[in-house]
């Protein structure tokens, strides 16, 4: 099905200069990009973002990470976009990620992962609400 989901470039990945990279990466599966805005999260937007982790012990860093500089953050729209942008990703710990993803190839460690991607339909509904307005998403 065609479907949208959410992406996130991580403040590691901004800093090391790698969006157009993985930009490229997104382009070349076929994965067209709707949306796209550069932000520097709050740590209100952040907690918000992450609520569903809240009760979890990786919270308080994850959060820290997420506002210690800016992201780049996306609707990516294709065919089974989520499973797809899922794949270019690789697993969340770098160390567990195939080669040639985008975390195996960008990323330091679980907290500093690169990349963010929705896990599902009715997750990524909900996060792509918490950073665009219809009026901003030029899909199909
Ligand atoms: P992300 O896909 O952005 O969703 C939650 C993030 O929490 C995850 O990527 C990781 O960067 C981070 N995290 C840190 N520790 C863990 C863990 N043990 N399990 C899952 N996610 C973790």
């Amino acid at each position: 099905a065609l479907e949208r989901t959410l992406s996130i470039i991580k403040p590691d990945a901004v800093a090391k200069n790698v969006i157009g990279e993985i930009y490229t990466r997104f382009e070349k599966a076929g994965l067209k990009i709707v949306a796209a805005k550069m932000k520097h999260l709050s740590r209100q937007e952040a907690e918000g973002f992450y609520a569903v982790h809240r009760e979890r012990p990786f919270f308080n860093a994850l959060v820290e990470f997420m506002i210690s500089g800016p992201v780049m953050i996306q609707v990516l729209e294709g065919e089974n976009a989520i499973a797809k942008n899922r794949e270019l990703m690789g697993a969340t710990d770098p160390k567990k990620a195939e080669p040639g993803t985008i975390r195996a190839d960008f990323a330091d460690s679980i907290d500093a992962n690169a990349v963010h991607g929705s896990d599902a339909p009715e997750t990524a509904a909900v996060e792509i609400a918490y950073f665009f307005s219809t009026t901003e998403i030029h899909g199909r």
